[in-house]
């Protein structure tokens, strides 16, 4: 297997945006990562395009097709897929785009994620999105995301000391760095008190323990380790690509408040990179929901079950902690469309290890960590980088 590196990333900003379509989000993203990697778009040899849901977000399919044409690339007749894992499209996306580089396959590879969510209204987005859940035993029995997510959090406060306020404290750390990022759809500053004044969303989670309902899209592109200074300066090494599935409903689980795809997907991703965990200096990780991103510390190994809470109270996973977690503002601040979501993690990682991260560059970042969740962790990707 070769080694891979990432020359280029573009990423729109995130938000409600009205003034752009669907192809038009794909294609700014697309061309933001082929001017960073000052390269021309028949250079590419392929693309993986992960997205969950346009067929119902914005009655569109075939998009692998529509991408590759809108991107100016049809005529070339390039292969162009869509890859759909939920939550975790992006996540798997960029690792279809590694193994293609890896194998000798294809050279020069497009991964790249997008999602339009707020063409439709509030309910509909919210019953598209429990697609991605199990629709027979979950979602018509009335579960929807943030129920499912309230149901791991109610079984995890029961049995780990985690109080209300530490969990506000996640939203609230993810806000902060948000208001440092300029792509973040929400870029201000919020207190425990507004997390814990919101509005109830699934008891315990408020509006603030929610990621939001995003338009964006971001795109990165691959190539051979050996063939990355032809395009940059700066070449970030992929050390690890992991995948682990788990079962589709919360009920079938070991334990509902411990995501064992993400156990295993962060066990193997480690082992091939040959990392510890006190390598990896930063880790953007799947805060869909507040809770989600104290089981994702836990479960990744950073520390033990039931320690997320206080390691976050004592500011460890702050910018300025000995483990910064989700310096984009993660899913939280900087926004969650879903297909685009695992791209934008490796675009931040990417920015982090180039030094290029401006308010909230991490200095002398090295190594960092991706974790992709598709719905409540039937599939996780777990990607590990390097600055060489
Ligand atoms: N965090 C902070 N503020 C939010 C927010 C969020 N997650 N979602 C919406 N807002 C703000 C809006 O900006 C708006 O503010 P404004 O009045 O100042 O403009 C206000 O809250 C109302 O927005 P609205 O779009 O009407 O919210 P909503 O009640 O329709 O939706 C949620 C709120 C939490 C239900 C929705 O964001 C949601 O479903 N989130 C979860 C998404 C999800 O499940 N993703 C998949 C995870 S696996």
């Amino acid at each position: 297997m070769r080694d891979v590196a990432v020359i280029g990333i573009g990423c729109t900003t995130f938000g409600e945006k009205w003034e752009s379509s669907f192809r038009d989000l794909f294609v700014e993203a697309g061309a933001l990562a082929l001017e960073d990697a000052q390269l021309a778009g028949e250079k590419i040899d392929a693309m993986y395009v992960g997205n969950m849901s346009a067929g119902r977000f914005v009655e569109q399919e075939h998009i692998g097709a529509l991408i590759a044409d809108y991107a100016g690339l049809a005529t070339h007749h390039i292969p162009s897929t869509r890859v759909e894992a939920a939550c975790a499209s992006g996540g798997l996306a960029f690792r279809q785009a590694v193994i293609a580089v890896a194998s000798g396959m294809e050279d020069i590879v497009v991964a790249a994620g997008v999602e339009k969510m707020t063409d439709v209204e509030p309910g509909a987005s919210t019953d598209t999105l429990t697609g991605a859940a199990d629709r027979e035993w979950e979602g018509f029995v009335g579960a929807t995301f943030p129920g499912l997510y309230a149901m791991i959090a109610n079984d995890y406060m029961h049995r780990y000391p985690l109080t209300r306020e530490q969990l506000a404290q996640v939203a609230v750390k993810n806000h902060f760095n948000g208001a440092r990022n300029p792509i973040a759809q929400f870029q201000q500053e919020i207190s425990v008190d507004t997390v814990l004044k919101s509005t109830l969303v699934a008891d315990p989670l408020r509006l603030f323990d929610c990621s939001p309902i995003t338009d964006g899209a971001a795109a990165v592109i691959v190539a051979p380790f050996e063939r990355a200074r032809e395009f940059t300066d700066t070449p970030i090494k992929v050390l690890a690509s992991a995948q682990a599935s788990d079962t589709i409903t919360l009920h079938d689980r070991r334990d509902i408040s411990t995501l064992d795809a993400t156990v295993i997907a962060g066990k193997r991703a480690l082992k091939i990179a040959r990392c510890i965990h006190k390598d990896i200096d930063l880790v953007e990780v799947h805060d869909c929901f507040s809770i989600a991103e104290i089981c994702a510390i836990e479960d990744l190994g950073f520390c033990k079950k039931g320690e997320a809470g206080k390691l976050t109270s004592d500011g460890i996973t702050a910018l300025n902690g000995d483990l910064p977690v989700n310096t984009s503002g993660g899913l939280k601040a900087c926004g969650h469309p879903v297909g685009a979501t695992g791209i934008k993690q490796v675009y931040e990682i990417v920015q982090q290890l180039r030094g290029e991260a401006d308010r909230r560059q991490i200095d002398g970042a090295e190594i960092g960590m991706t974790h992709n969740v598709g719905g409540t962790g039937a599939t996780v990707a777990v990607h590990i980088f390097g600055r060489i």
